[in-house]
């Protein structure tokens, strides 16, 4: 089968001709991969920043939507021709970025049927760590005042939409393309970030003292949203920075993890309507090379997928 992926760590994105999947083992399933979301982390993996279960030569990608082929001993949940999405790690054949896939049942979802496979595809890692983010390290609570910096992103923007569901005052930084988006995702106010000052209009906004919490999700970004966080408040970075000191300020460090509870009722969330995610590019996997490029530079104007083997959703 085909896939796209590394010979080596470290090694440039290429087509790879990789085996077809064993069979599936107890508790296992096969997906045709239809799509398969490119993001900068798998950048990280490329450069062996991220183990994920495999080693090269692989096909790379952490995020699938695809229709069950095969199901192994023990899988009750699933059968063949089902639609389903997840971000199953570790990985057990080869990544995501390939015609199939071989995957843990417990770590897939169902596609809700009107969901396209490219948002699909895009959806299961921004989305589990915007939850993970506001209702685990942020723990946001209601009628509470949050920061989104870097809500023109996937994240981001998922991050306002979810914390808007959980009752939360949103006010975000987006650039001019991204900042209607932002304002009709329900952010009360939305800062353009390429104003320096913007930590302090944030404050501003909030009333002089400061944001109660805040999630950071641009590179870097962690020191600049620490300023709007109020005495004693919370800050969560989903980008590694270094911790930013300040006021009695907590800091949190999030890594998206599989959660499989999490991801049904996001996925839900998403068929409803309720939240939403568009795609801004799908390339085939030939040209996978060029959407890691993209993905890495900043997916300005929605996350990038893979196309792989495409059959008509059943929508
Ligand atoms: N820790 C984890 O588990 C985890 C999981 C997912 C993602 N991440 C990381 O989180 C970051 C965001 O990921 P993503 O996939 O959501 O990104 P993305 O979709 O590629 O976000 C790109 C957007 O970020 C905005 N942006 C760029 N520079 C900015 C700045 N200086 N200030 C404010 N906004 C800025 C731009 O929006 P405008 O249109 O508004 O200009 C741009 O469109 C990445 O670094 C990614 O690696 C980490």
């Amino acid at each position: 089968m085909l896939g796209a992926g590394v010979r080596q760590i470290g090694g440039r994105v290429e087509l790879l001709d990789l085996p077809e999947p064993p069979g599936p083992g107890p508790g296992e399933v096969v997906l045709d991969v239809a799509a398969a979301g490119v993001g900068n982390w798998d950048d990280i993996v490329r450069s062996g920043g991220w183990d994920v279960g495999l080693t090269p030569p692989m096909a790379l990608g952490v995020e699938v939507a695809g229709t069950v082929v095969a199901v192994g001993s023990g899988v009750t949940g699933f059968r063949p021709g089902d639609e389903v999405l997840g971000h199953p790690l570790p990985l057990r054949h080869q990544g995501c970025w390939a015609e199939r896939v071989v995957v843990d049942a417990d770590l897939i979802v169902a596609k809700p049927p009107n969901v396209p496979w490219e948002t699909a595809a895009a959806f299961p890692v921004p989305a589990l760590t915007a939850e993970q983010a506001l209702s685990e390290s942020l723990r946001v609570a209601e009628n509470e005042t949050l920061l989104v910096h870097g809500a023109g992103g996937a994240t981001g923007g998922l991050a306002v939409q979810l914390a808007v569901l959980r009752g939360a005052r949103v006010i975000a930084t987006a650039g001019p393309a991204s900042a209607d988006r932002v304002a009709r995702s329900g952010a009360v106010e939305v800062v353009d970030y390429r104003d320096r000052s913007w930590p302090d209009q944030v404050r501003k906004w909030s009333g002089g003292a400061g944001v109660d919490t805040a999630l950071n999700a641009v590179p870097g970004g962690s020191a600049d949203a620490v300023r709007a966080v109020r005495e004693s408040g919370r800050l969560a970075t989903i980008t590694g920075d270094p911790r930013s000191a300040g006021w009695g300020v907590s800091f949190a460090d999030v890594y998206v993890r599989p959660d499989t509870d999490q991801l049904t009722k996001l996925s839900a969330l998403l068929g409803e309507g309720r939240l939403t995610l568009s795609v801004g590019l799908a390339l085939p996997l030939a040209e996978a090379a060029a959407a890691l490029d993209r993905a890495v530079r900043g997916a300005n104007g929605g996350p990038v997928v893979l196309r792989a083997n495409q059959r008509p959703s059943k929508s």
